[in-house]
Protein backbone atom coordinates (compact mmCIF):
# COMPACT_ATOMS: atom_id res chain seq x y z
CA UNK A 1 0.00 0.00 0.00
CA UNK A 2 2.54 2.42 0.95
CA UNK A 3 4.76 1.70 -2.64
CA UNK A 4 1.45 2.59 -4.57
CA UNK A 5 1.16 5.89 -2.22
CA UNK A 6 4.94 6.78 -3.10
CA UNK A 7 4.20 5.81 -7.12
CA UNK A 8 1.08 8.09 -6.89
CA UNK A 9 2.90 11.10 -5.41
CA UNK A 10 5.69 10.33 -7.69
CA UNK A 11 3.45 10.41 -10.97
CA UNK A 12 1.76 13.32 -9.48
CA UNK A 13 5.11 15.00 -8.94
CA UNK A 14 6.29 14.13 -12.32
CA UNK A 15 3.24 15.66 -14.50
CA UNK A 16 3.07 18.77 -12.69
CA UNK A 17 6.90 19.51 -13.36
CA UNK A 18 6.21 18.34 -16.73
CA UNK A 19 3.48 20.82 -17.15
CA UNK A 20 5.39 23.09 -15.54
CA UNK A 21 7.92 22.74 -18.22
CA UNK A 22 5.86 23.16 -21.31
CA UNK A 23 4.08 25.92 -20.19
CA UNK A 24 7.26 27.75 -19.73
CA UNK A 25 8.56 26.40 -23.09
CA UNK A 26 4.87 27.92 -24.69
CA UNK A 27 5.76 30.98 -23.27
CA UNK A 28 8.84 31.66 -24.51
CA UNK A 29 7.36 30.92 -27.66
CA UNK A 30 4.20 33.39 -27.33
CA UNK A 31 5.42 36.10 -25.30
CA UNK A 32 8.52 38.23 -26.95
CA UNK A 33 8.78 40.04 -23.38
CA UNK A 34 9.33 36.70 -21.72
CA UNK A 35 11.75 35.44 -24.10
CA UNK A 36 14.27 38.92 -23.60
CA UNK A 37 14.39 38.42 -19.74
CA UNK A 38 17.03 36.31 -17.88
CA UNK A 39 15.90 32.72 -16.38
CA UNK A 40 16.82 32.33 -12.27
CA UNK A 41 20.41 32.27 -11.97
CA UNK A 42 21.34 33.43 -9.04
CA UNK A 43 24.29 35.94 -8.09
CA UNK A 44 27.66 33.71 -7.34
CA UNK A 45 31.54 34.17 -7.34
CA UNK A 46 33.45 37.39 -6.86
CA UNK A 47 30.55 39.28 -8.73
CA UNK A 48 28.30 38.43 -5.54
CA UNK A 49 30.91 39.30 -3.15
CA UNK A 50 32.15 42.77 -4.80
CA UNK A 51 28.88 43.97 -4.77
CA UNK A 52 27.87 43.09 -1.29
CA UNK A 53 30.95 44.83 0.07
CA UNK A 54 30.50 47.77 -1.80
CA UNK A 55 26.90 47.96 -0.37
CA UNK A 56 28.12 47.40 2.75
CA UNK A 57 30.46 50.35 2.89
CA UNK A 58 27.64 52.72 1.55
CA UNK A 59 25.23 51.32 4.41
CA UNK A 60 27.47 51.89 6.82
CA UNK A 61 28.48 55.28 5.76
CA UNK A 62 24.77 56.51 5.66
CA UNK A 63 23.10 58.57 8.62
CA UNK A 64 20.07 57.86 7.24
CA UNK A 65 17.82 54.84 6.69
CA UNK A 66 18.50 54.29 2.53
CA UNK A 67 16.32 51.65 -0.06
CA UNK A 68 18.21 48.76 -1.65
CA UNK A 69 16.25 47.65 -4.62
CA UNK A 70 17.29 44.26 -6.42
CA UNK A 71 14.49 43.61 -9.66
CA UNK A 72 14.78 40.28 -10.75
CA UNK A 73 15.57 39.27 -6.85
CA UNK A 74 15.55 35.45 -7.77
CA UNK A 75 15.67 33.57 -4.23
CA UNK A 76 17.36 36.87 -3.02
CA UNK A 77 20.95 35.64 -2.86
CA UNK A 78 21.90 39.47 -3.30
CA UNK A 79 19.63 40.87 -0.69
CA UNK A 80 18.76 38.39 2.47
CA UNK A 81 22.38 38.44 3.63
CA UNK A 82 22.17 42.69 3.83
CA UNK A 83 18.78 42.88 4.92
CA UNK A 84 19.79 40.80 8.00
CA UNK A 85 23.00 42.53 8.97
CA UNK A 86 21.04 45.99 8.24
CA UNK A 87 17.63 46.23 9.94
CA UNK A 88 17.87 49.84 10.09
CA UNK A 89 18.15 49.98 6.12
CA UNK A 90 15.36 48.68 3.71
CA UNK A 91 15.20 46.26 0.97
CA UNK A 92 12.67 45.19 -1.72
CA UNK A 93 13.20 42.35 -4.19
CA UNK A 94 10.84 42.38 -7.27
CA UNK A 95 10.15 38.56 -8.81
CA UNK A 96 7.80 37.37 -11.15
CA UNK A 97 8.86 34.00 -11.11
CA UNK A 98 7.07 32.46 -8.68
CA UNK A 99 9.32 29.45 -7.32
CA UNK A 100 11.94 31.85 -6.68
CA UNK A 101 9.56 34.39 -5.62
CA UNK A 102 8.50 31.76 -2.79
CA UNK A 103 11.82 31.30 -1.67
CA UNK A 104 12.91 34.63 -0.76
CA UNK A 105 9.47 34.90 0.90
CA UNK A 106 10.39 32.16 2.87
CA UNK A 107 14.31 33.46 3.91
CA UNK A 108 13.01 36.80 4.40
CA UNK A 109 10.07 35.73 6.56
CA UNK A 110 11.47 37.52 10.02
CA UNK A 111 12.52 40.11 8.55
CA UNK A 112 10.38 43.62 9.44
CA UNK A 113 12.48 45.89 7.10
CA UNK A 114 12.15 43.43 3.71
CA UNK A 115 9.68 43.34 0.91
CA UNK A 116 9.25 40.64 -1.69
CA UNK A 117 7.21 41.07 -4.63
CA UNK A 118 6.15 39.25 -7.00
CA UNK A 119 5.18 41.25 -10.14
CA UNK A 120 6.88 41.87 -13.89
CA UNK A 121 9.76 44.54 -12.61
CA UNK A 122 8.83 46.97 -15.07
CA UNK A 123 5.51 47.54 -13.33
CA UNK A 124 6.89 48.51 -10.25
CA UNK A 125 8.83 52.21 -9.59
CA UNK A 126 12.40 52.23 -9.22
CA UNK A 127 11.93 55.50 -8.18
CA UNK A 128 12.45 55.46 -4.07
CA UNK A 129 15.48 53.24 -4.23
CA UNK A 130 18.91 54.63 -3.31
CA UNK A 131 21.06 51.51 -4.59
CA UNK A 132 19.73 49.11 -6.92
CA UNK A 133 21.55 45.82 -7.47
CA UNK A 134 20.62 43.97 -10.29
CA UNK A 135 22.06 40.49 -12.09
CA UNK A 136 20.05 40.57 -15.21
CA UNK A 137 20.56 39.75 -18.80
CA UNK A 138 22.09 41.29 -22.36
CA UNK A 139 18.95 41.72 -24.30
CA UNK A 140 17.29 43.35 -21.04
CA UNK A 141 20.05 46.12 -20.83
CA UNK A 142 18.66 48.80 -22.37
CA UNK A 143 15.45 48.90 -21.30
CA UNK A 144 16.57 48.50 -17.91
CA UNK A 145 18.31 51.75 -18.63
CA UNK A 146 15.25 53.13 -20.02
CA UNK A 147 13.53 52.08 -17.03
CA UNK A 148 15.86 54.02 -14.83
CA UNK A 149 15.96 57.30 -16.42
CA UNK A 150 11.97 57.37 -16.63
CA UNK A 151 11.45 56.67 -12.70
CA UNK A 152 14.31 58.25 -11.59
CA UNK A 153 13.62 61.14 -8.91
CA UNK A 154 16.80 61.13 -6.51
CA UNK A 155 20.23 60.36 -6.76
CA UNK A 156 20.95 56.52 -7.09
CA UNK A 157 23.70 53.86 -7.40
CA UNK A 158 23.30 50.99 -9.36
CA UNK A 159 25.52 47.83 -9.60
CA UNK A 160 25.20 45.63 -12.46
CA UNK A 161 26.50 41.87 -11.80
CA UNK A 162 28.05 40.96 -15.49
CA UNK A 163 25.88 42.96 -17.86
CA UNK A 164 26.30 46.75 -18.89
CA UNK A 165 23.19 49.07 -19.31
CA UNK A 166 23.98 50.50 -22.40
CA UNK A 167 22.61 53.83 -21.99
CA UNK A 168 23.38 54.69 -19.00
CA UNK A 169 26.80 56.57 -18.42
CA UNK A 170 29.50 54.24 -16.80
CA UNK A 171 30.97 55.46 -13.33
CA UNK A 172 32.94 52.57 -12.95
CA UNK A 173 33.45 48.99 -14.11
CA UNK A 174 35.53 46.65 -11.36
CA UNK A 175 36.96 43.85 -12.95
CA UNK A 176 37.15 40.30 -12.10
CA UNK A 177 38.37 36.87 -13.58
CA UNK A 178 36.30 35.26 -16.25
CA UNK A 179 33.37 32.61 -16.09
CA UNK A 180 31.47 32.11 -19.41
CA UNK A 181 29.70 35.73 -19.76
CA UNK A 182 29.69 36.02 -16.60
CA UNK A 183 32.27 39.01 -14.91
CA UNK A 184 32.70 42.14 -13.70
CA UNK A 185 30.16 44.55 -12.13
CA UNK A 186 29.32 47.79 -13.30
CA UNK A 187 28.90 50.97 -11.56
CA UNK A 188 26.38 53.37 -12.73
CA UNK A 189 25.35 56.49 -10.77
CA UNK A 190 22.40 58.62 -11.78
CA UNK A 191 22.20 62.11 -10.08
C1 LIG B 1 19.85 35.96 -13.12
S1 LIG B 1 18.55 35.93 -11.90
C2 LIG B 1 19.24 36.94 -10.64
C3 LIG B 1 18.65 36.71 -9.28
C4 LIG B 1 19.20 37.61 -8.16
N1 LIG B 1 19.08 39.02 -8.48
C5 LIG B 1 20.64 37.31 -7.87
O1 LIG B 1 21.50 38.13 -8.24
O2 LIG B 1 20.92 36.25 -7.31
C6 LIG B 1 17.38 37.00 -12.71
C7 LIG B 1 15.99 36.92 -12.07
O3 LIG B 1 15.20 37.94 -12.65
C8 LIG B 1 13.87 37.45 -12.77
N2 LIG B 1 13.21 38.26 -13.79
C9 LIG B 1 13.50 38.31 -15.10
N3 LIG B 1 12.71 39.18 -15.73
C10 LIG B 1 11.90 39.71 -14.78
C11 LIG B 1 10.86 40.68 -14.82
N4 LIG B 1 10.52 41.31 -15.96
N5 LIG B 1 10.23 40.99 -13.66
C12 LIG B 1 10.58 40.38 -12.50
N6 LIG B 1 11.56 39.44 -12.40
C13 LIG B 1 12.20 39.11 -13.53
C14 LIG B 1 14.06 36.00 -13.17
O4 LIG B 1 12.90 35.25 -12.88
C15 LIG B 1 15.27 35.61 -12.33
O5 LIG B 1 14.88 35.06 -11.10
Amino acid sequence: MLGFYVLLITDVVCIAALIWIWAAIIRLFLDKHYRECPPYVPSFGMEKKIIISRVKEILKKSTRSLTVLDPGCGSGSLIVKLAKEFPEHKFIGVEWGKMAYGIAKIRTSGLKNTEILCCDMFNYDFGNADVIVCFLMDPLMEKFGEKVKKDHKKPQIIFSNSFKIPNLKLSEEITTGRFLMFKNVYVYRVD
